[in-house]
């Protein structure tokens, strides 16, 4: 249902990181925020960025997304949208959706749910679990992947095209 357009490359930038504990994991959001944020006022860009965050239960997709919107200004508690599929952040800016697709039992709901609607403009989606809505989700700028590694946690941060590039770039810089 989306278009992959033009912009399909072969991009080799890529980031990794040793995030000690859970605050390392939060600055990862945090520093996230700041690079998307200074993309976003360089550029006239309306489109939004979409973020895969993959990893087993327990990674810390999650804890990354609440360092990120902390980092946007946002106060308060950051639940797991495990049962409601996307919980959003409409006050922010850029706006935020956070998607867990863990409990999507047929990719096909996605459409019923309006899930284009979440693309439209200057929003970040950050999607835990984006395997299970195969076909029916835009592609990402960024992946990033969190694997546990005793005491702390791997990130690797990928850039899958040149807007994902700008953002790793300004990350940084
Ligand atoms: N860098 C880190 N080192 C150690 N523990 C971490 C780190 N980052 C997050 N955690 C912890 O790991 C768990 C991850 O939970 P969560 O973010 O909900 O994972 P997920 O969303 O990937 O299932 C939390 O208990 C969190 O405190
Ligand atoms: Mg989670």
């Amino acid at each position: 249902m989306f278009e992959m357009g033009a912009d399909i490359h072969t991009s080799t930038l890529t980031v990794t990181r040793y995030l000690e504990g859970e605050p390392a994991t939060i600055e990862l959001g945090q520093r996230m925020s700041r690079a998307i944020t200074k993309v976003f006022s360089e550029s006239d860009a309306s489109l939004g960025v979409v973020i895969y965050l993959q990893g087993d239960l327990g990674a810390g997709k999650t804890t990354f997304s609440r360092g990120l919107l902390t980092g946007f200004g946002h106060h308060g508690a950051v639940k797991s949208p495990t049962y409601t599929l996307v919980e959003p952040y409409e006050q922010l800016s850029p706006r935020v959706y956070h998607f867990d697709l863990y409990r999507l039992a047929d990719p096909e709901e996605l459409e019923f749910m309006g899930i284009r609607d979440y693309f439209e403009g200057q929003s970040v989606c950050l999607m835990e679990w984006p395997s299970r809505g195969e076909g029916f989700l835009p592609p990402a700028d960024i992946m990033i992947d969190i694997s546990v590694k005793a005491p702390g946690r791997s990130a690797l941060l990928t850039a899958l095209n040149s807007k994902g590039e700008g953002i790793l770039t300004s990350f940084l810089s």
